[in-house]
């Protein structure tokens, strides 16, 4: 069996500096935000995972019914011996790609969270001898270097995770994955759809409280590595629809007026009764938008594919 090697692309303090960065800037500006990638320590992968198994999640099980379905036509059109996956998580539904990738010798997952990492790769050398599976702690806004792995490659990015980045922020993204690759490699990309906002916002708000507890987790992470004092018990989770933009927004609610410390930043921050941090941004789609993004970034944009009820689809398009 093939050993499972895991990089760390940037050292743990530099992971630091980009976490106390990110605080710094995203605490002090108006409105407060701070960066999703925040959320997915050991917890917050976790919680991600139940989040993927609650019904009024749907993105999981509609992007697993076309990767099913697809997987097939996939293999055929790429013919990949590579298959990097961005935000790779638990890279469940990815296995249904790498059972019909026949000719695939290297996996390459590349996460910020490393137990999420090494879960996923223990799990899949096991079950795919042979296969070499490369993964990498890594930030995938940052530049990335991979691994020497033979080619044809297809890079996948599941889960809606694009819809994360902003306008700007895709853009630079995407023309950076451009480069990763040599013309006639693939993109494989899942993008969640612009749908009735009552069924978008059940989706980031659910019943039982996970989403609420996903959300707060980034404070918590704050709070361990920068030993700040923020109380998640203080904050309500909110989601709402952003119809001009077309995103889901996350956010985190102060419930009174109250003020943070962060010690490792020697900073106190204030928050007025009812303000709001916000957490995340999930973008939502639609064809003509997909299609002029990766056009924009130097591929052919190629096959379209939504699961039966059209609620979210997975492109494959062609480096240039
Ligand atoms: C929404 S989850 C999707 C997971 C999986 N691909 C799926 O479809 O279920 C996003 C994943 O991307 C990872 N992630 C988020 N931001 C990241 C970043 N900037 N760099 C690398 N990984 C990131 C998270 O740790 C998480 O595993």
């Amino acid at each position: 069996m093939s050993p499972l090697h895991v990089t760390r692309t940037l050292p743990e303090d530099a992971t630091q500096a980009a976490l106390r960065a990110d605080v710094l800037h995203g605490l002090t500006a108006t409105p407060k935000s701070l960066p999703p990638k925040w959320f997915y320590d050991a917890r917050g992968s976790e919680l991600f995972e139940r989040i993927t198994e609650l019904p009024e999640y749907y993105p999981t099980r509609a992007e697993r019914e076309i990767l099913l379905a697809r997987a097939g036509e996939i293999a055929a059109a790429c013919r990949a011996r590579t298959l990097v996956e961005l935000g790779s998580g638990s890279a469940r539904k990815t296995r249904h790609l790498i059972d019909s990738l026949t000719s695939l010798e290297a996996y390459v997952p590349v996460d910020v969270s490393e137990s999420a990492l090494t879960r996923a790769g223990r799990a899949l050398i096991g079950e795919r001898p042979g296969l070499r599976v490369h993964a990498l702690i890594a930030d995938f806004t940052a530049p990335l270097a991979l691994p020497g792995t033979p080619g044809p490659r297809l890079l996948a990015f599941l889960g809606g995770t694009i819809g994360n980045l902003l306008p700007a922020e895709r853009a630079r993204f995407l023309a950076s994955v451009r480069s990763l690759l040599a013309p006639g490699d693939g993109l494989l990309l899942g993008t969640d759809l612009v749908k009735d906002e009552r069924v978008l916002v059940r989706a980031y708000d659910d019943a039982a409280g996970v989403t609420a507890a996903f959300n707060k987790n980034v404070l918590a992470v704050v709070d361990r590595e920068l030993g700040a004092d923020f109380d998640p018990d203080a904050f309500d989770h909110v989601a709402r629809w952003d119809a001009e933009r077309e995103w889901i927004e996350m956010r985190l609610r102060a419930r009174t007026a109250q003020s943070v410390k962060v010690p490792a930043l020697d900073l106190a921050v204030d928050f007025a009764a009812g303000e709001e941090l916000r957490t995340e941004v999930s973008a939502k789609f639609r064809k003509e938008g997909v299609s002029a993004e990766v056009a924009a970034a130097g591929f052919a944009f190629g096959h379209w594919w939504t699961d039966a009820q059209g609620r979210f689809a997975l492109s494959l398009s062609v480096a240039r």
